[in-house]
């Protein structure tokens, strides 16, 4: 049987992790600075996420979600101690995707009402109302059309004010720092009075986090840069490091009932056991400041590359852009320099997403690399 080619490769196998680096088949060794896409956020095959999972799946890998889970609460405890969104309630699932899915539902479910307000150039997920409400027309199919969706600009409040009127509305769901759209960011003032006009209006605010959250813009997640308070946020990239596991936190003020939402496999044991131990090792080594001190150093070397017109982006969700589409540029890198990066769909965006554990040894390998190959192509 064939795999359904739906993926450009790289000609590259991985088949060991360890920290900042991955080694491929043949024994070449590799700096990833793309975490896998935002994934990677305690390092790979960290020791103590490796015991817990290896030691979950000796005890039970998974049971579904109509026994009692206390890992679950474990979970939950400790997410919302790091986080300081304790008064939220947490739902499991799986995936980013399946995190707004849900998240879009539930906004409908509690207002009675279908049309989503998104923003140009957001990416949600592949899902139905997921794909609906991202700003790619080529991923979504005939069948996603039946969403009720509007784009807007960024940063419009009128744009917004003008549609919630309409009084039409569920949800209102952003990217804190937009990932795949190339790491334009809302501004304060918009994202404080996009909360308010929801408010007004009746309508629920969703702050898609998935790539954004669990510490990789140097705050658990990224809306706390704006002294805001979603109704909704979504999480799943850094959630597992690699572990498939997703969530929603869910304003105290949403009533959960029986049935609303559930899923086979979202909060199963061994996704847990995967999200406690990335919680663990985020408090222990504490990386959410690490990321913000690096981060900086990250930006003082970065300034002393004249090619690099812009940097975007926060903490260790960043965009290098440049006045020249950079595929070339990545695949020096990547077969040349042995250092994996991020594109996005602004062509001239070198996306770096690193895990959590970066040091500054890394970065100075980076940017040697980085100036290396600008001087060659
Ligand atoms: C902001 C954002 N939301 C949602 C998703 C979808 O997540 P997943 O691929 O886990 O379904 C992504 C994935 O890149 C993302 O960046």
């Amino acid at each position: 049987m064939k795999l359904f080619d739906v993926y450009p490769l790289y000609n590259t196998t991985p088949v060991k992790g360890e920290d900042l680096y991955i080694y491929d088949d043949q024994g070449i060794k590799y700096l990833d600075l793309y975490g896998g896409h935002a994934v990677i956020s305690i390092g790979h095959s960290h020791p103590h996420y490796v015991k817990m999972i290896s030691d979950q799946v000796q005890a039970l890998g998974f049971y579904s979600n109509a026994v009692q889970n206390p890992l679950q609460q474990e979970l939950a405890d400790k997410l919302g101690a790091i986080s300081g969104c304790d008064d939220y309630n947490l739902f499991l699932c799986n995936s980013g995707a399946e995190a707004n899915e849900n998240a879009l539902k539930l906004a409908s479910f509690v207002t009675g009402k279908s049309r989503v307000i998104a923003f140009e150039n957001g990416f949600h997920g592949r899902t139905s109302a997921a794909v609906a409400a991202t700003d790619n027309k080529s991923i979504n199919a005939p069948l996603n059309n039946q969403h009720d969706v509007s784009f807007l600009p960024l940063n419009q409040l009128h744009s917004l004010d003008y549609e919630l009127v309409k009084g039409d509305v569920c949800a209102v769901i952003i990217e804190p720092i937009q990932g795949v759209g190339g790491l334009d960011e809302p501004t304060t003032e918009f994202l404080q009075g996009a909360q308010e006009l929801c408010k007004k209006h009746g309508v629920l605010f969703i702050l898609d986090e998935v790539q954004s959250g669990y510490g990789r813009s140097g705050k658990f997640f990224a809306f706390q840069h704006h002294n805001i308070k979603p109704d909704i946020i979504s999480m799943a990239k850094g959630m597992g490091n690699g572990f498939p596991i997703g969530g929603i936190l869910v304003h105290p003020s949403i009533e959960a009932k029986y049935g609303m939402l559930g899923t086979t496999f979202g909060g199963n044991h061994l996704a847990c056991a995967a999200g406690i131990a990335v919680l663990d090792v985020i408090k222990e080594q504490n990386l959410m400041h690490h990321a913000q001190e690096i981060s900086a150093y990250f930006t003082a070397q970065v300034k002393s590359i004249p090619q690099v017109k812009q940097i975007k982006g926060r903490g260790l969700m960043a965009g290098l852009e440049f006045d020249f589409e950079v595929g070339e540029l990545r695949k020096k890198l990547i077969y040349e320099k042995r250092i994996f990066t991020g594109g996005s769909s602004n062509k001239k965006l070198l996306r770096i997403l690193p895990p959590l554990t970066i040091q500054k040894e890394h970065i100075d390998v980076f940017i040697g690399a980085l100036k290396e190959a600008l001087e060659e192509i």
